[in-house]
């Protein structure tokens, strides 16, 4: 995982629609939104909704709070999707998923972590990996790195605590420390943008990086990353691919993504609630049609 730019795994967002969007516009991996594996070891039928196009650079990302429950999803997959890694979620906030003990938990619960991470390596058919954050204890969490480094072939790290959800301030050196004392391809997660990220790549010593957010707001930013060309305008080529698809998943991601993608504009707000309202497909391309 080397000087590559990856789309961030964002519940609610990157389905796959999205995914195979954020790969022609130059990101080189893209996450699925978290899948938890109790839903997914007996359910083909939600692998083949979630994953119905071939998407070789798709890292799927799974949450749990069992090791058993990893291999019969895992086995499931690979019966029904090709992709290119595994992903372990070590870093969501929710309360929802850590009070099973998932999640951010999880990084609490080590022993439990490293036996589901020694089941994805046995059963992946790609690469493993983990995204985290950091445990208030700072030198803990980098104890606990140096031991996935036997586990995983990268890691993620979102530098922010549970308790700083998605906006307090990010520790970049916590990452600058963890690149000295820790040989581990690191992913960087956390604020990065086209005017931020190669300052911060040099900073943190990162090997790669991800885009959640901004990505959401701006498909442009791997291309500009990447040095590539940037000939239309993303919103555009969003809508043209949507309907070359043929309407291609649920009405929630199509407002969720269009929603992004028109922040900052003129009437951004207006046009939000509009969408919100909208009742099909067809309604909300029109109101987005109209601001083109
Ligand atoms: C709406 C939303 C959904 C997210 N869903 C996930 C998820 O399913 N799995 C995960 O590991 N992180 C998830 N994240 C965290 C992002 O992957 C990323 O680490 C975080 O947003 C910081 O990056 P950014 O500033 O580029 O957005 C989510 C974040 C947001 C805002």
């Amino acid at each position: 995982m080397k000087s590559k730019y990856l789309m961030a795994p964002m519940h609610g967002y990157t389905n796959h629609f999205l995914r195979k969007f954020m790969s022609s516009m130059g990101a080189d991996y893209v996450f699925s939104e978290m899948l938890h594996v109790e839903s997914l070891k007996h359910n083909k039928e939600l692998l083949e909704r979630n994953f119905p196009l071939k998407e070789e650079n798709i890292i799927i990302q799974l949450v749990g709070e069992n090791p058993l429950p990893f291999i019969s999803s895992i086995k499931n997959i690979n019966e029904t999707v090709e992709y290119a890694g595994i992903d372990l979620n070590a870093g969501c906030p929710s309360s929802v998923i850590n009070k099973t003990g998932a999640g951010y938990e999880l990084l609490k619960r080590k022993e439990v972590m490293l036996e589901i991470l020694k089941n994805i390596k046995r059963y992946s058919n790609g690469t493993t990996s983990v995204k985290i954050r950091i445990l208030e204890d700072k030198e803990k969490t980098i104890e606990l790195i140096k031991e996935l480094k036997d586990y995983v072939d990268f890691i993620t790290i979102h530098p922010r605590t549970k308790e700083q959800g998605y906006s307090g301030e990010i520790d970049y050196e916590f990452v600058k420390v963890v690149r000295k004392r820790v040989d581990l391809p690191i992913v960087l997660s956390g604020n990065l943008d086209e005017f931020n990220s190669r300052k911060l790549k040099v900073l943190t010593g990162a090997d790669s990086l991800m885009y959640g957010r901004k990505a959401l707001q701006n498909p442009n930013i791997f291309r500009i990353m990447k040095g590539l060309e940037l000939n239309r305008a993303p919103i555009s080529e969003y809508i043209e691919e949507y309907k070359r698809f043929g309407k291609p998943e649920g009405l929630s991601y199509l407002k969720m993504h269009l929603i992004e993608m028109i922040k900052g504009r003129k009437k951004s707000k207006e046009i939000k609630t509009r969408i919100s309202r909208a009742k099909s497909d067809e309604e909300v391309l029109g109101i987005i049609q109209d601001i083109l």
